[in-house]
């Protein structure tokens, strides 16, 4: 039975089944379709709801996380926002660890959901707006203070299966039957990620000849083997210029794109102008790179592409004129 025909005993119950939506006015004079999976209509407006979910059901099972035991994890403010939902519902007291380089409206959703914020500087020079992985280093740092400190469960979405298991077992599926099976390519911004894993896993499970592209930020592609030249970009969530993603399959990588800030801001206006749909950066880098596909390798082909989070995060930024 579809989830909106029933009764939810809790928001965690909302997370996922979002829509998939045909891009056709962006798409509008190129061959090819682009789909896209609009995850900020989840209750926290991010995908990362999704494995904030899994990470601390996969817990309560797996008996790593005792009732009314502190939950602490490193944010960029999604992963943070999901977090707080479901320790909030579930009684787990909640610490976000967020990089002060952050949007400020993430840190006050969060505080208003019931967590507990811990701000971090940016390292020296750096600018708010634009967190690099050196940034969310230190954010790491102290993200594992507070964890032994409070002897508290760290719900680690760069390591934990629970991230990985929440695309592979729900996002990807959910797009495969949406369209019918008619996906044959999918491209992905990544930050931990989590999401490209999980649904280039199920998608390859699905039909190998689905090719799976990652997307990086111009001037931090080291994925792809580039030096980074420009770790400071604008495309927030991800782009860290960091080599050891531990849940990456390389198997599963057919390709890397890059897109530049600048791409990324005008495709996230143009989402919002021309397909009424309110995204935010990484969204725009997403079907950026999706149309760059369409318009070289991948014309005349269906592209698969997630819509992270909502533009409201940004509302603060220069995103939005
Ligand atoms: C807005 C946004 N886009 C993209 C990503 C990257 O997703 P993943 O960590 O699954 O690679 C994140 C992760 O926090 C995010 O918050």
């Amino acid at each position: 039975m579809n989830r909106q025909d029933t009764l939810c005993a809790s928001a965690i119950e909302t997370i996922g089944d979002t829509p998939l939506v045909e891009l056709s006015r962006l798409t509008r004079g190129l061959e090819g379709r682009i789909l896209a999976k609009l995850e900020f209509l989840n209750p926290g407006y991010s995908k990362k709801d999704r494995i904030a979910r899994q990470i601390i059901e996969d817990a309560e099972t797996d008996g790593l996380l005792k009732p009314g035991q502190t939950v602490v994890e490193l944010t960029s403010g999604n992963t943070g926002t999901g977090l707080s939902i479901v320790c909030g519902v579930k009684g787990y007291p909640f610490v976000a660890v967020m990089s002060k380089g952050n949007s400020m409206e993430r840190a006050r959703m969060m505080r208003a959901l019931g967590a507990e914020v811990v701000l971090v500087d940016q390292l020296p020079g750096a600018k708010p707006g634009q967190v690099s992985g050196g940034d969310l280093a230190l954010v790491e740092q102290q993200a594992q203070c507070i964890a032994v400190e409070r002897q508290a469960f760290r719900a680690d979405q760069f390591h934990l299966a629970g991230n990985f298991r929440a695309h592979y077992l729900h996002t990807g599926p959910e797009m495969l039957r949406q369209s019918g099976g008619g996906i044959e390519a999918f491209c992905d911004f990544v930050g931990t990620g989590g999401s490209f894993a999980g649904c280039a896993a199920a998608f390859k499970e699905f039909n190998p000849s689905i090719a799976c592209y990652i997307v990086e930020p111009e001037g931090a592609a080291v994925l792809a083997g580039e030096p980074a030249s420009a770790p400071n970009h604008r495309i927030q969530g991800g782009g860290y210029a960091m080599t050891d993603l531990p849940l990456l399959r390389p198997e599963h990588i057919d390709g890397y794109l890059k897109v530049a800030d600048s791409a990324a801001i005008q495709m996230t206006r143009r989402l919002a102008r021309e397909e009424g749909i309110f995204a935010g950066f990484s969204s725009g880098a997403n079907v950026a790179a999706a149309i760059n596909l369409l318009q070289t390798s991948l014309r005349g082909k269906t592209v698969a592409v997630l819509l992270c989070d909502s533009g409201l995060k940004y509302l603060s930024t220069d995103l939005w004129e």
